[in-house]
């Protein structure tokens, strides 16, 4: 090996070992600054807190005769009704009532229920006397055709509306 070769291969390991402690001083600085951090974190984080104590709940709670069972009791919150579950309002007559409920399902034929207007489908039906349409709409009816739920669903509704609401559907398909 010439002179000039050693020169340089002592340079090279120098120059190396340099960077590598470098590498190895921001490690530890990183270190340094970040460890602490993350500890503090995770005990003072409300958040990381109620994750780390909901995976460590039990799965379930076992209610025990003659205990205090107090924890395990329903809130009465859940049970509040909500907005989705308020009453739907009630239509004004006959027609409203047909638009809002009955078209659904009569509007365009659905699952075999009479169209209103189709004049030959609504004969047969109108044949068998109005309190026979009125009863099948009040308590529902199971025909060749299909199922016509109660009311057509909407059991909040007064007798006298639906009666209304069949009549408006008979006198629109006649
Ligand atoms: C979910 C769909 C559906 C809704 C909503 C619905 N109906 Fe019906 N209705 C039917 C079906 C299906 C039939 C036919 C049943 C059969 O004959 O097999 C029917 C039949 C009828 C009949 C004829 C019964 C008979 O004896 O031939 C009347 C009257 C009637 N519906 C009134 C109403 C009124 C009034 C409403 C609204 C308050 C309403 N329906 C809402 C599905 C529905």
């Amino acid at each position: 090996m010439s002179k000039n070769d050693d020169h340089f291969f002592n340079m090279f390991s120098i120059v190396l070992g340099l960077l590598i402690a470098i590498a190895i001083g921001i490690f530890i600085f990183a270190r340094s600054v970040g460890v602490p951090f993350e500890n503090n974190r995770a005990q003072t984080d409300s958040m990381v807190e109620a994750h780390v104590a909901e995976r460590l709940a039990p799965v379930g709670q076992v209610a025990v005769a003659g205990k205090d069972n107090s924890a395990l009791a329903v809130s009465a919150k859940s049970a509040e009704p909500t907005a989705a579950m308020a009453a739907l309002p009630i239509p004004a007559n006959g027609e409203a009532t047909y638009k809002a409920v009955c078209s659904a399902c009569h509007g365009a034929g659905i699952a075999g229920a009479p169209k209103m207007g189709d004049h030959a489908a609504w004969a047969v039906r109108i044949a068998q006397g109005k309190n026979t349409l009125y009863e099948h709409a009040l308590k529902g009816f199971q025909g060749k055709a299909g199922v016509m739920p109660m009311k057509g669903g909407r059991s909040d509704l007064p007798d006298a509306l639906i009666k209304e609401t069949v009549d408006y559907l008979v006198k629109s398909s006649q």
